[in-house]
């Protein structure tokens, strides 16, 4: 039976602005969160904590947990690879902290390498520290999943690798997981393995599906995922992004699309698809571009 209501957690600000190449000033994406959460979004990732020589996108990190005004019943979730960049999400005052932490790790050995420079093992032992700070202080901790079907250096990656990480990333008490397919290679069967490796550690409820459309399969994928049960996603406003540490990886697949997807097949998600499509615009005319969405174009034009 398919879920009647989906949460979607807005990765534009993060996940899709780390990857363009303009600068997009703390303005733009404390605008951009604004237009998100007036738009219905209860989840929205923000920024991330990590090091500006890896990622200079993301530097004014702190600038923009200041600037976004806060609305009850959001979430706001950041990236946060160590105690470092944990520290620096907590450096403020407590009503601009996160609600929730993002620790990420691949299924892959080296993906894991190239994004954070270090091995999965490595990996854990750095987020076991930022988990129980987290916890420690109220802060839900949530953990990505890179690689989950594919990875631009390794190629097919088993569900066992999957089914590994899931198990790692409980152990040290993260509370939910992302499966991600980095680079958007998957097809429906392949994530629906990754995803059931990862029920073998986690509840369907504390699993969500973080999909690229590289190859234009996010939509196919979501719907693979809605058939298990998967009732929590990640996805892009305007399909923004990539991801720097692979190459030719596009954008999440774009929060208009899945949401007409959802609302055609009557499943609730409490987003304003017009407002949603501002918000895409938007962003989109910082970056000099039209918004990578079908259904945004799709609907503009008619
Ligand atoms: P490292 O070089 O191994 O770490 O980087 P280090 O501890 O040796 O530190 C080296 C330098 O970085 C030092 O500065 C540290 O202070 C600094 P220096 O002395 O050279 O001036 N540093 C930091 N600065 C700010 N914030 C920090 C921080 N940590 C160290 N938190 C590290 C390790 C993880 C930091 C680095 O590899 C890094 O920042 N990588 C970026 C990873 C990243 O952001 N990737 C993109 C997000 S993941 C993603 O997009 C996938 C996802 O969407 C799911 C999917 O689709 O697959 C989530
Ligand atoms: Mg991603």
């Amino acid at each position: 039976k398919l879920p009647t209501r989906v949460k979607i957690v807005d990765v534009g600000p993060r996940d899709g602005l780390q990857n363009e190449k303009q600068p997009v000033s703390a303005e733009a994406k404390i605008g951009l969160v604004q237009r998100l959460q007036e738009a219905g979004l209860r989840e929205i990732e923000v920024t991330s904590f990590v090091s500006p020589k890896w990622v200079p996108q993301m530097a004014d990190n702190a600038e923009v947990m200041h600037g976004i005004q806060r609305q009850g019943g959001v979430r706001y979730s950041v990236l946060t690879p160590n105690l470092k960049g944990f520290e620096a999400a907590i450096a403020a005052p407590r009503d601009e902290w996160p609600d929730e932490i993002v620790v990420f790790g691949a299924a892959s050995e080296a993906f894991s390498q190239k994004n954070i420079n270090c091995s999965i093992a490595e990996s854990i032992e750095r987020f076991a520290p930022v988990v129980e700070a987290a916890r420690a202080k109220g802060i839900a901790v949530r953990g990505a999943m890179s690689c989950t079907v594919g990875c631009p250096y390794e190629g097919d990656i088993a569900p066992e690798k999957v089914g590994y990480l899931a198990g790692l990333m409980k152990g040290i008490g993260v509370q939910r997981v992302d499966v991600a397919d980095t680079i958007g290679v998957g097809t429906p069967g392949k994530v629906q393995r990754a995803i059931e490796a990862t029920l073998a550690h986690y509840g369907i409820d504390a699993i969500s599906g973080h999909f690229h459309d590289t190859y234009g399969q996010a939509l196919s994928n979501t719907l693979a995922s809605l058939e298990l049960g998967v009732w929590n996603f990640q996805s892009s406003v305007a399909g923004l992004g990539g991801c720097p540490y692979a190459k030719g990886a596009t954008g999440n697949v774009a929060t208009e699309d899945v949401v007409y997807l959802l609302h055609g097949m009557g499943i609730e998600t409490g987003i304003d698809l017009d407002k949603l499509i501002d918000a895409g615009v938007y962003i989109s005319e910082v970056l000099g571009r039209e918004p990578h969405s079908r259904v945004s174009k799709a609907i503009r034009t008619k």
